[in-house]
């Protein structure tokens, strides 16, 4: 990850004006600098609700080729920074804190990557989007969680596959489509705190509720749940299922959504096994904030840099994906 990490705390608050309407600010900007602001379900409903498109990784990656702003501000982490910028290299693609990192993607470093494949010959590498641009570099093809089964299941069953980094997605994926891929032994800090006992004990009072879970949660967590899909997937079962209740197992950023199009159904988070945390919050998505989003506009930094061998190689699986997703 880039560490320009100019954007502490202290400096943020020193470097916004006093009594600045944020948002108006913003919105001046955007337009002044032909600027695109696109953030990720988990961010908080402030940036949300001034963003010009919201999505899940798979869109927000689709919305980087479509574009036509000159400054792409991804309010989300790192990776997906990278993701925009490895399909758009010609346009600055900031993301306001370089240090939103993700758990699942520090899972996976890319020399140990690159061992495990030296391994492994014959085999097909198949990535989850979280992951650094060098990590993607080395893989055949990239999934997000919205398309993973199916771009899985378009590889020829006799052809062996490593998956990486995410073990639960890779365990899912596994039991859908009777295959054995080898996987990598990562996994993401938020969605493997997802207590069972407590979901339980939260559908004794809400038995009508639906258990909503995203594959990156552990195997008995996806057991109990209703239904099991990427944020995107969640977010259009809440919709559509006559439910009016749902315990929901992922980044609790995507309530908000959820609660927007269907204002008249109760969304409750699913409980972590340790209640005094806020483990359903991605402490790395909630470092982006207004305050940043303004004086990331402002002084167009910290950019996304990808070193252009890795760029051009990582493309290639990245691309293989959108054409896959079609
Ligand atoms: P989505 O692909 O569902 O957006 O998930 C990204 C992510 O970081 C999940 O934790
Ligand atoms: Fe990474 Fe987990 Fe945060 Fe998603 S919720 S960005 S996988 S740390």
């Amino acid at each position: 990850m880039n560490n320009n990490s100019w954007l502490k705390t202290g400096f943020v608050t020193e470097l916004v004006p006093e009594g600045i309407n944020l948002t108006e600010e913003i919105n001046r900007m955007k337009h002044e600098k032909n600027a695109v602001i696109m953030a990720h379900y988990y961010q908080t409903a402030d940036i949300q609700n001034i963003a010009d498109c919201i999505g899940d990784s798979l869109a927000l990656a689709q919305m980087a080729t479509k574009t036509d702003a000159s400054i792409i501000v991804l309010a989300g982490v790192y990776f997906m920074g990278e993701t925009a910028k490895i399909l758009s290299p010609h346009r600055k693609v900031i993301v306001p804190d370089a240090n939103a990192g993700c758990s699942l993607a520090d899972s996976c470093c890319s020399d140990e990557f690159s061992r495990f494949i030296a391994e492994h010959p014959n085999h097909k590498v198949v990535t989850y989007v979280n992951t650094t641009a060098a990590v993607k570099a080395l893989s055949d093809l990239v999934v997000t969680s919205t398309n993973a089964v199916k771009i899985v299941q378009s590889i020829p069953i006799d052809q062996p596959v490593i998956f990486g980094p995410d073990r639960n997605l890779g365990n899912y994926i596994n039991g859908l489509t009777g295959r054995n891929m080898l996987l990598w032994n990562g996994a993401c800090h938020v969605h493997e705190k997802f207590s069972v006992e407590k979901i339980l004990a939260l559908k004794q009072l809400y038995p009508n509720a639906e258990v909503l879970a995203h594959p990156e949660c552990k195997q008995p967590v996806l057991m109990i749940s209703d239904f099991v899909g990427s944020t995107a997937a969640l977010l259009a079962y809440s919709q559509q299922s006559t439910a009016k209740e749902f315990i929901v197992a992922t980044e609790a950023g995507i309530l908000h959504e959820m609660q927007r199009h269907s204002p008249q159904k109760n969304f409750i988070p699913a409980p972590p096994n340790d209640s005094t945390c806020a483990c359903n919050d991605c402490e790395y998505m909630k470092l982006i904030t207004l305050e940043k989003i303004y004086l990331s506009l402002k002084y167009e930094f910290p950019l996304v840099e990808v070193d252009e061998t890795i760029r051009q190689k990582a493309l290639i699986p990245i691309e293989r994906m959108l054409k896959l997703s079609k």
